[in-house]
């Protein structure tokens, strides 16, 4: 992970907030299919070309998270996630944002150049005040620390989902102010990169969240994960019928995680007519579980017992430390707090 000046490889890093309820990791804990379709799995696939930073944003979690406990468990709970999805944390940092106390010096810095007015047109701290009036200031500077998270490591590329891609213009645009203002170099300016990761949607058709009650869990028992896919919106057409697979819920799913052959294969079944819905589901539901069960029980693994965890996270916390100094040092410095 040395970046020898010149010579250094592009750096992809994301963050995933540790929010929700507690869910037991037997109950499947708080990842799900979406999180780790639309998310994990396509940053996981990127970090096979990029030097990767995978962090758990706990301190922009605290921005709603009220329950220590839950916030605690749930920052474990998105660790042994990404380490049972395939992430090997010799080659692929993982760590916890609040272990690397720069970023807020960094933050800081960075909240010296951003204009509130630029803060307050944020769509997230916009959508907060109409719900909330007056939302708590660590919602208004969420994006000045999610730009010093991104910054700080010297990211060239960030996945994230659409509604993310404000907060990276914004870091893009914090970054390139301060460059302007101390000097080039003083900093990377990140690359606004979407991963071309899918929207992944719930059993009900809208966006899966653990907001909506339309997730399935990522790593609940084969039992629950059965029950979850069988309750996916399907239209009531008679089994006989011929069935167009495009646009329907469990196919789109289908898709997600099945081979070219097969989806044909399912596709050409559902249009001949005699393969119900019901089959489908069953169908998305083996293939699912095939992929999920060994990933599943690296979870419940690494979940029986936090101190792997908790080792995997220091260490990742040390490497990413050292990325961190030579950032801030040259900051300081450019602005003339050396
Ligand atoms: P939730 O909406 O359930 O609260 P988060 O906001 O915690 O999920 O999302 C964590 C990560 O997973 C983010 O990178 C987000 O873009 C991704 N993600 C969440 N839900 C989906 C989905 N339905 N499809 C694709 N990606 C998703
Ligand atoms: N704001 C992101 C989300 O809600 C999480 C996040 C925090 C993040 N810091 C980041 C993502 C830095 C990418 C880079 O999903």
């Amino acid at each position: 992970m040395s970046h020898p000046a010149g010579s250094r490889r592009q750096t992809s890093l994301t963050g995933i907030k540790p929010t929700g309820e507690l869910i037991s990791p037997e109950d499947g804990g708080t990842v799900h299919l979406g999180n780790y379709l639309g998310a994990i799995r396509p940053a996981l696939e990127l970090a096979q070309n990029y030097d990767s930073l995978y962090f758990i944003a706990d301190y922009h979690a605290l921005t709603t998270q009220r329950d220590p406990e839950a916030l605690r468990q749930n920052t474990r709970d998105v660790a042994a996630a990404w380490l049972a999805c395939g992430l090997d944390p010799e080659r692929t940092l993982i760590f916890r944002q609040s272990h690397v106390s720069e970023v807020f010096e960094l933050m800081w810095v960075f909240a010296c150049v951003v204009a509130t007015g630029q803060l307050e047109r944020g769509h997230a701290y916009k959508d907060a005040q109409q719900r909330d009036g007056s939302p708590n200031a660590g919602i208004f500077n969420y994006p000045v620390l999610m730009a010093a998270d991104i910054v700080l490591y010297d990211a060239d590329v960030v996945p994230v989902g659409a509604d993310q891609i404000q907060h990276l213009e914004l870091a893009r645009d914090i970054a390139t102010r301060v460059n302007h203002l101390f000097g080039d170099g003083t900093v990377v300016v990140p690359r606004a990169v979407a991963a071309n990761a899918p929207t992944v949607p719930g059993t009900d058709g809208r966006k899966m969240s653990k907001n909506y009650g339309n997730a399935i869990p990522l790593f609940c028992p084969a039992k629950q994960l059965r029950k979850a896919i069988m309750k996916i919106q399907a239209d009531s057409t008679p089994l006989e019928a011929p069935k167009e697979p495009e646009g329907a819920l469990v196919y789109d799913l289908f898709k997600l995680v099945a081979s070219e052959a097969e989806q044909r294969s399912m596709a050409e079944r559902l249009r001949a007519g005699g393969f119900g819905w019901g089959h489908a589901k069953q169908e998305l539901y083996e293939t699912l579980e095939h992929q999920i069960a060994p990933m599943r029980e690296r979870y419940l693994e690494l979940r029986r017992d936090d101190t792997e965890i908790d080792r995997i996270l220091e260490a990742g916390a040390e490497r990413a430390r050292a990325i961190a100094r030579r950032t801030i040092t040259r900051v300081r410095t450019a602005v003339g707090i050396d």
